[in-house]
This record gives C-alpha cells, sequence and structure tokens, in this order.
C-alpha cells in the first residue's frame, strides 16, 4: 500500500483576496470553489442525494452499465489523474475497471481529500494513491511532478466543467491536456441540456439543500474572514437562463445592508445579487467543439438521461 498526501497552502491561500476583489466587482460575485469547506462538500453529497438532482446517480448509472466500453475504449494507463476529486467515490468505478498502477486526487479541499483518498489505498493495496490539496486553476502544472511515466487518464467527471464559461472552459480543457501528456486522454462528464423545469427543480431541492449550501458560504465567510453576513438576509435564487444555456445560482440580499468582511465595508442594495455559481449544459456536438479548441479529439460517446461522458484524446 502506499499513500502519498501533499499540501499546496500557497495555492489555496487566495480566500481574503479573491473574496474581496468579488464584493467590489459590479456584479458582485465570488468564484464557485470557495463553496468547499469541510460542511460545504458534506452539503454536496447531501445534494447528490437529492430526488430532483439525478445528475450524480444518472452519472453513475451510466458509468456502471456501460464500463466495459469505456474501459476498452480507454486502453491500459498507467495513472488516473481526478482533479477535482471530492469524496473520490466516481473514480474508483474506474479504478475497478482499469487497474493503473497509481491514482492521483486533487481537491482544494485538503482534509476532506486526504481523508477519502487513503480510504481509497486502504481499499486497494496495489494502487499508488497521491493526494494533492491544491487548487489546480492556479496549480495544476505541479501536479504534473506527482505523476508516474507512462500513460496517464485525466478524470474530470460531475459536470464541473460546467462552472466555468466558455472561455474559461476551453482554458482548463487546454491545461488538462498538457497534463495529460502526448498520449494521455480525458474522460469528461457533463450534464446536457434539457427540459428547463427538470433543470430548476435540480438546483431547487425541496428540502433546501441546494440552498443551505449556497448560504454556507457566508457562514463561511463569517468564519475565516470575520465577516458579519448575516445567512437570514439573503435568499438561494437558481434559475436556467435557456440563451446562455447555464443554471445560475445566486445570494438576493433581502434588504439594504452595510455588511464588514475582512475588515473592509460593502454595501448591498435590497435586491442586488451576490453570483456564486454557474452550471452551463451542453449538447454533445457543443461539447465537441468545446474541446476541440483546446485541442481534443473525440474518441468515445456514451449518453444516459440527459448525461454525457465522452472520451478524448
Ligand atoms: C461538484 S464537486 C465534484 C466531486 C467529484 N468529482 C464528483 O464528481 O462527485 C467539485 C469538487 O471539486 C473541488 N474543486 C472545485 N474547484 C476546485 C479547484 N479550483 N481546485 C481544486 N479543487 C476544486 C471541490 O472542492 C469539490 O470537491
Amino acid at each position: 500500500m502506499s499513500f502519498t498526501f501533499q499540501d499546496f497552502p500557497a495555492a489555496r491561500d487566495d480566500l481574503r483576496a479573491d473574496v474581496l476583489a468579488g464584493l467590489a466587482a459590479r456584479p458582485k460575485a465570488i468564484p464557485p470553489k470557495y463553496f468547499y469547506d469541510e460542511a460545504g462538500c458534506r452539503l454536496f453529497e447531501a445534494i447528490c442525494a437529492q430526488p430532483e438532482y439525478a445528475l450524480c446517480r444518472t452519472e453513475r448509472t451510466l458509468m456502471a452499465t456501460r464500463l466495459p466500453d469505456i474501459a476498452a475504449a480507454v486502453g491500459e494507463v498507467e495513472c488516473i489523474v481526478e482533479p477535482g476529486a471530492g469524496d473520490c467515490a466516481k473514480v474508483r468505478q474506474l479504478v475497478d475497471a482499469l487497474r493503473p498502477a497509481q491514482l492521483t486526487v486533487i481537491d482544494i479541499a485538503g482534509t476532506p481529500l486526504a481523508a477519502a483518498a487513503q480510504a481509497v489505498s486502504l481499499d486497494y493495496p496495489d494502487l499508488a494513491v497521491c493526494a494533492l490539496a491544491m487548487d489546480f486553476l492556479r496549480d495544476l502544472e505541479a501536479a504534473a511532478d506527482w505523476l508516474p511515466p507512462g500513460r496517464r487518464l485525466v478524470y474530470y467527471p460531475g459536470s464541473s466543467i460546467g462552472n466555468f464559461p466558455p472561455e474559461a472552459a476551453s482554458a482548463l480543457l487546454a491545461r488538462f491536456r498538457k497534463l495529460a501528456g502526448g498520449d494521455g486522454q480525458l474522460l469528461i462528464g457533463f450534464d446536457l441540456k434539457k427540459d428547463p423545469q427538470r433543470l430548476h427543480a435540480a438546483y431547487n431541492d425541496a428540502a433546501g439543500v441546494t440552498a443551505a449550501f449556497n448560504l454556507n458560504l457566508l457562514s463561511r465567510l463569517n468564519r475565516e474572514l470575520g465577516a458579519d453576513l448575516d445567512p437570514a438576509r439573503f435568499r438561494h435564487y437558481a434559475f436556467y437562463n435557456p440563451l446562455k444555456g447555464r443554471i445560475e445560482m445566486h445570494l438576493v440580499s433581502l434588504v439594504e445592508q452595510d455588511v464588514r468582511v475582512a475588515g473592509e465595508r460593502f454595501h448591498f442594495a435590497l435586491g442586488e445579487t451576490l453570483h456564486t455559481e454557474h452550471s452551463y449544459k451542453f449538447r454533445c456536438d457543443e461539447f465537441v467543439s468545446l474541446a476541440a479548441s483546446a485541442g481534443w479529439k473525440l474518441a468515445g460517446e456514451w449518453t444516459h438521461d440527459g448525461f454525457a461522458v465522452q472520451l478524448y484524446a
């Protein structure tokens, strides 16, 4: 059994600067990567269990049922790399099918990642598991030092690519291409465009878990940046914008208010939004064009109930 954990704190310490810049911007916005403190990670797992949020379950069903085809299309790989691995649950299916020598998992939430990766390492004694606690948007290139030579598969499930507007998504896919190397591949899962009512319901679950996930950002800022944001004075507001092909998630101020964050004062007008996340939805052909803009060529495609997994080389 081999388990390595490497922390890249310098690459994650931008919270204060990013939040202050985001609150000074118009419209106010905070990058979604800051959702994931420990409570945020737990809430995300709870979102995946909500009846309205079929995305995770559909992707798992797709992967479970099409795994033999997917594994045959991927072929032999030395290493699987998953940026934003979270609880490392999905990648286990791939490890079972591909039997790589190494698994490298990356996440900005270091403590939950370490626990999840160590659990994988215990369950797969022949697998070398390497967990990198880093912000991959800042420091992805450093991950290359933690990859063995040999064929690599970058795995990016969960429609996480949908959190990036098209230009940023293309830039990230190009960085994945460098990380994968000349003979490397990318296996990516993304949510498809579908009935907007279904999409709307997925981000407005009846139990209010997505709302709690969105509002937890304020609690994080209170705790980590000495802010005085009152979650009761903001409303979770998520809707599908068909013109842009994306879910938009906001925290809308219910009152006119002044708040303090990291020692600075910010004003919210009544109804003003703090934008927290986009979640773009795609058609398969749209995604092929996006990936092509980053130099990837389609090598396989599997779809199930409004979700797609594509393989690129
Ligand atoms: C939506 S969850 C998906 C988890 C898992 N890949 C899945 O599909 O179930 C997104 C994960 O990516 C991580 N993440 C988001 N932005 C990140 C970044 N810039 N650098 C590293 N990890 C990031 C979050 O902490 C979270 O665990």
